[in-house]
């Protein structure tokens, strides 16, 4: 299900947002009016930084897999970068947001992006999409669940220190 608002092109020229399995570019044409293109989601350039396919264990009463088993996948994700901004060791301090957008069903391979979006004293906040490949016959890729983490990093005695520069 898309979700179009007829009036996006009077604040948006151009807008592109991934709605479940489809991606949607609103343009606005000469006459003022707004153009909606869809197109097949795809994954995202670059490498994701976890792989992983749920298994049957993983499932909840629905048969939908667990959120729990996401939300653990998520973390593990966002650790990786935020240890490697961190250039050590990083504890989870805060789940800023987290939506699941689409159920995660076994058989899909999910892919979870992550990349730092801001970095304070000591914190370090991740950015993490999720997206599952599904039916491999006929491939299609769906955007499941995107999530904003914050950790802090912590010397070897568990407290917080200061995150170090960025290796350029
Ligand atoms: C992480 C921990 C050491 C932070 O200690 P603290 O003295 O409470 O830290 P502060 O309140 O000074 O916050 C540290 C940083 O986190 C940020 N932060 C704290 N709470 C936050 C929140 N709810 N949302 C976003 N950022 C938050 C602060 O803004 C600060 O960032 P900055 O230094 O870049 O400005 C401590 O809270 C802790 O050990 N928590 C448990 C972590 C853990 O076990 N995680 C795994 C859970 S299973």
């Amino acid at each position: 299900m898309v979700d179009f608002d007829p009036r996006m092109h009077e604040y948006y020229p151009l807008l592109t947002a991934a709605h479940g399995i489809v991606k949607v570019r609103v343009r606005q044409s000469m006459d003022g009016k707004a153009l909606m293109m869809t197109e097949l989601l795809k994954l995202p350039d670059g490498q994701p930084v976890l792989r992983v396919a749920p298994m049957p264990a993983d499932v909840n009463a629905a048969g939908d897999i667990f959120g729990g088993w996401v939300m653990a996948h998520v973390d593990i994700a966002g650790g990786i970068v935020a240890t490697q901004r961190a250039r050590g060791r990083v504890a989870t301090v805060a789940v800023n947001s987290f939506q699941f957008k689409q159920p995660v069903s076994v058989g899909d391979v999910v892919s979870i992006y992550a990349q730092v979006i801001e970095v304070g004293r000591t914190s370090i906040t991740v950015d993490v999409s999720v997206y599952a490949e599904r039916n491999p016959v006929n491939p299609v890729v769906v955007k499941v669940t995107e999530a904003k983490l914050t950790f802090v990093a912590l010397d070897r005695e568990g407290a917080k220190r200061l995150v170090p520069a960025a290796v350029p």
